[in-house]
């Protein structure tokens, strides 16, 4: 018989069809209820509802180019030229892109809980744009420039930029303000996240594929200190089975589902 013939067919069914279990999002949903510190941690999943593409799916930006070419302090020095037509490229087509329902419901989080803190991967500002504000952005932003000779970070929307950007103290070449492979992210940033990590009893992870450190070990460096690790994300990551909580789906149709 089909769903549609069925008598006990209903809405709750349906969700339970498409999503996680009902059961499952209101366990969450009681967790971070009665948390007082939460933390969530995000990645380009979170982003793929606003059109984002990420970096290891099926169209992911690093099956299309290769990361040591663009994304490395080695390949700015070679060629910056070529690194900022890709983040000019970048820049033009996040321009456009609103945040979503996952990104709002984390806004409304941020309301509810009494200390919250929301630690990303992303460059793209969606976090910003939706109107979260305690915001670590451990990866940096694509919309602020960094001078290589003075050091001074400024936000800078321009669309495009020049091929070669200079600094307007001091004229130096200016690069994207974001973290490449082969560079340390911000002590301070880090300890800030490790201070959320270390004292949390919730920790949300969305839209991660769990292959990049830090960001890879932090659940785990959550739970070893006591938290409720829950993860959402269209399938399950290298880590899933250690966390407490799995729900498979796109973090913009459950995230809103965790909100009072
Ligand atoms: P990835 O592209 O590696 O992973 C994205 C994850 O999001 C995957 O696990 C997808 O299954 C999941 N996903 C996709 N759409 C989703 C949706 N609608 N809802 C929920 N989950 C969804 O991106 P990151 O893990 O963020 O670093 O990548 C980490 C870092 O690697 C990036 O910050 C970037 C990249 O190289 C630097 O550039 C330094």
């Amino acid at each position: 018989m089909g769903q549609t013939d069925n008598p006990l067919h209903s809405e709750a069914q349906e969700a339970d069809r498409i999503g996680p279990p009902r059961e499952e999002i209101e366990r969450l949903r009681q967790v971070l209820h009665q948390a007082q510190r939460v933390v969530a941690l995000t990645g380009a999943g979170i982003s793929a509802e606003s059109g984002v593409p990420t970096f290891r799916g099926a169209d992911g930006l690093w099956r299309q180019y290769r990361a040591i070419d663009l994304a490395t302090p080695q390949a700015f020095a070679r060629d910056p030229r070529l690194v900022w037509e890709f983040y000019n490229w970048r820049r033009e087509m996040l321009a456009p892109l609103k945040s979503n329902a996952g990104h709002l419901a984390l806004v409304e989080l941020e309301r509810q809980v009494p200390e919250f803190l929301l630690i990303t991967q992303n460059i793209d500002g969606l976090h910003h744009a939706a109107g979260s504000t305690n915001i670590l952005e451990l990866h940096g932003n694509i919309w602020r420039v960094r001078c290589t000779e003075c050091g001074e970070v400024t936000e800078d929307r321009t669309l495009p930029l020049p091929a070669l950007p200079t600094c307007g103290t001091c004229g130096g070449l200016l690069r994207p303000d974001v973290v490449w492979f082969g560079e340390m992210l911000d002590t301070l940033i880090l300890a800030k996240a490790y201070e959320g990590l270390n004292s949390c009893q919730a920790l949300l992870i969305i839209g991660t594929s769990g292959n990049v450190e830090p960001a890879a070990s932090m659940g785990l460096h959550a739970k070893n200190h006591g938290a409720v690790v829950a993860e959402i994300n269209l399938e399950p990551t290298p880590q899933t089975e250690a966390y407490d909580i799995s729900l498979l789906g796109k973090a913009g149709v459950i995230l809103p589902q965790l909100i009072d």
